[in-house]
């Protein structure tokens, strides 16, 4: 009976690994994905105020920049911006609750924004808050999206 139960737990996680292998190595641990995954996802633009306005496709993005969570002044999770400015991080659930992230936590830009434009200062970088835009399917989980409320410069983060 007992080994029945482990051969069934050892194949649904065998089934989650197999279904979000990209998930799966971010996440270190097995039970995450069972439950579902929460996903902080963006656009950085090398702009001092995130807003690329209607014409926006026109601005351009800021690749090859470190993004940090930070969770009251601790830094949770760290990525980097694709080439195409694009930013992803998955956090497990069992760590972190939504409400929290939106209210305690916030995406900071360490990169300064000299780095994609000679123009820009070499001081500082942005940071943005974060806000849940609904949550979506990945396979068999259920997945909590939450977007950047917008990147703003700020001369004191170092
Ligand atoms: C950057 O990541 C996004 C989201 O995963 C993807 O759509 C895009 O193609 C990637 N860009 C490059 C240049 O790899
Ligand atoms: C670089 O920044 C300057 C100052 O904000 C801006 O005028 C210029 O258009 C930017 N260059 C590019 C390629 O975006």
């Amino acid at each position: 009976m007992a080994l029945k139960s482990l051969v069934l737990v050892t194949l649904l996680v065998a089934a989650a690994a197999i279904a979000v292998p990209m998930a799966q190595a971010q996440l270190g641990g097995l039970l995450g994905p069972l439950l579902g995954l929460l996903r902080i996802q963006g656009v950085l633009y090398c702009t001092p105020n995130g807003n690329i306005g209607v014409s926006g496709t026109s601005t351009p993005v800021f690749p090859n920049a470190l993004v940090q969570l930070q969770c009251g002044g601790n830094v949770v999770s760290t990525t980097t911006t694709n080439l195409s400015g694009t930013f992803s991080i998955l956090l497990d659930p069992i760590s972190f609750v939504t409400s929290t992230l939106v209210s305690g936590c916030k995406l900071v830009v360490n990169t300064p924004l000299a780095s994609c434009n000679a123009s820009l200062p070499s001081i500082g970088g942005l940071e943005s808050t974060l806000q849940q835009v609904g949550s979506s399917l990945l396979g068999l989980l259920n997945v909590a999206n939450l977007i950047p409320t917008g990147f703003l410069f700020n001369a004191k983060l170092n």
